[in-house]
Parts: structure tokens; C-alpha cells; sequence
């Protein structure tokens, strides 16, 4: 392995900074069966594209739930920048694999409920939401209602809802889970070219192993429950300006998947 190109380094408990997120040893105990989190400690800097990987009922969308403030852990600490957990944050967007667009409003009218919601003002919202649209593809298309769309188009309408705020916060739990693979790439080349200009902070669960190395900047393995942070990798391959396609050709993309397969399934129960 080229020590320039990737590092990894094991998942130690975090120094108390200035994170945008910081768990210590959060642990998550249900009466009368083992415990669903083990104690995480991970430290996620403001800024940061975050992929959580690990075996399927690892425990990653409760993890996630808990930074939305939609679950509680049983001991440890987790703030998020600097304050405990809250549900409805207005600076925080929480994207999922179904779209759950509104039916009866264009893809336009679906983009603009995030900021109507916010109170923003409707000319603004109105440049805002087609803007949007326009930088995931869809100008052509924003007049149209989620019935006429594809899946995939659906899908990027979503995206561009979930970012038309500029969320501070990005939590995404296996945003393209349901789309086929050609679809899935193209999306997440989609997510690239959104996040280019984003500043905030990116936490995304995914089972896709190149959807975790091509995006994010660290890749968090959680082990089998109880879930802890077993690895953390350090991804660079210059991913943050390259293309999807581009960082799939890079040789140390296969080292790295070879590697991130090894330690997610050679633990698989
Ligand atoms: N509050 C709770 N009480 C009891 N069990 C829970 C609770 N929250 C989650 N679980 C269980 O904890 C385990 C972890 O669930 P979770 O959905 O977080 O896993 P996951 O890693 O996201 O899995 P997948 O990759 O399949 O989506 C599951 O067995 C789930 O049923
Ligand atoms: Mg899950």
C-alpha cells in the first residue's frame, strides 16, 4: 500500500476540540438482549465527509438516529457542535433511500417545502429551489409532478431538496440504496458536484463500499454488535475534485475496497 495515497489508523477515542461531532464512548443497552452499540468514540471535524460502513444490524442507523437526535444511547457522550443532540435542527437536512417526495407538487414545489418551511422569502426560494435543479440535471423538468419522473430522477429531486438548504449538517443513511447501479454512480457523481460547494459536514451510512471510498474523506468501520469503531481509514485519493469514475480507476481504489471488504466481511457472523 502506498502510504501517500491511503492511511488508516484505529479508531481511538477522540480528543475533546472543536468538533462539529464528537461521540465518546457512546453505548447503547436494551434490557434482556446484548448490547446494540459497544461504546463509540469518533470525532468528526466541521467540514468533513464522513462514510460509515460495517455488517448489516451493526447498529449504524441508530448511531446516525442519535446525531439527528432521534434516538437515545444509555451511557457515554455525543454533542453536536458543542451542544447536545436535537431533533429538528433547521441547520440539520437527514436524507434516506426512499424519496418521499409529495405527490401532488411538482419537482419544483417539492424542492421549495424546505425552504418554505424555513420561512424564506418565495422569490428566493423560488431562484433557490430552480437552481437547484438545474445543478442536478433536472431544469428541463421542474414543472413536472414526482408521477412523471423516474426513479432516478425522483431521487435527484430529493437530493436537491436535502441540500437546498445548505444544511450545516448532511446525514444521509443509504440515500441511494434503491437505485440500480448505473443509476447509483451517476447520483453519487451528482452528491460530488453538490458537496463542491457546501461547506458543512457530511455523515453517510452506506453498504456500498466504492460509494464510501469515491465520497467521503473517512471511512468509519463499525464491528458486529455491539458496534464499535473498529477502523478508521483515511481516504486519498484526491476525492474530493475528481470524478466518481476517476477515483474508480485509481489503483488504490481496489486496495482499499479489497481492504474495507476483508474487515467488513471477514467479521461477518
Ligand atoms: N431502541 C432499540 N431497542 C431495541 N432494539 C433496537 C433499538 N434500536 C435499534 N435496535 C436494533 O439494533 C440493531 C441495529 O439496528 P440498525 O438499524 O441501527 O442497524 P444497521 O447497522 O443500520 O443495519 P442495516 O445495515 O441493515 O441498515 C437491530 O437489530 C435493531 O433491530
Ligand atoms: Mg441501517
Amino acid at each position: 500500500m502506498n502510504a501517500t495515497e491511503l492511511s488508516v489508523s484505529r479508531g481511538t477515542a477522540p480528543d475533546s476540540g472543536e468538533s462539529m461531532i464528537l461521540a465518546q464512548g457512546v453505548r447503547l443497552s436494551v434490557p434482556g438482549a446484548p448490547d446494540i452499540l459497544a461504546g463509540i468514540d469518533l470525532s468528526v471535524e466541521e467540514g468533513e465527509f464522513i462514510a460509515i460502513v460495517g455488517p448489516s444490524g451493526c447498529g449504524k442507523t441508530t448511531f446516525l438516529n442519535m446525531i439527528a437526535g432521534l434516538a437515545t444511547f444509555t451511557s457515554g457522550h455525543l454533542t453536536i457542535a458543542g451542544g447536545a443532540p436535537k431533533a429538528g435542527r433547521r441547520d440539520t437536512a437527514y436524507g434516506l433511500a426512499r424519496d418521499a417526495l409529495l405527490p401532488w407538487r411538482t419537482a419544483q414545489q417539492n424542492v421549495e417545502l424546505a425552504l418554505q418551511v424555513r420561512h424564506v422569502a418565495p422569490e428566493e426560494m423560488h431562484r433557490r429551489a430552480a437552481e437547484m435543479l438545474e445543478r442536478v440535471g433536472l431544469a428541463d423538468a421542474a414543472q413536472r409532478f414526482p408521477a412523471q419522473l423516474s426513479h432516478g430522477m425522483r431521487q435527484r429531486v430529493a437530493l436537491a431538496r436535502t441540500l437546498v438548504t445548505e444544511p450545516r449538517l448532511l446525514l444521509l443513511d443509504e440515500p441511494f440504496a434503491a437505485l440500480d447501479a448505473q443509476t447509483r454512480i451517476r447520483m453519487q457523481e451528482h452528491l460530488k458536484l453538490l458537496l463542491m460547494r457546501y461547506s458543512g459536514t457530511t455523515v453517510m451510512v452506506t453498504h456500498d463500499i466504492g460509494e464510501a471510498i469515491a465520497l467521503a474523506d473517512r471511512i468509519v468501520v463499525f464491528g458486529n454488535r455491539p458496534a464499535a469503531v473498529r477502523v478508521i481509514h483515511e481516504v486519498r485519493l484526491g476525492s474530493r475534485d475528481r470524478k466518481v469514475s476517476e477515483v474508480r480507476a485509481d489503483p488504490a481504489f481496489g486496495k482499499l475496497f479489497e481492504r474495507l471488504w476483508e474487515e467488513i466481511e471477514g467479521h461477518a457472523s
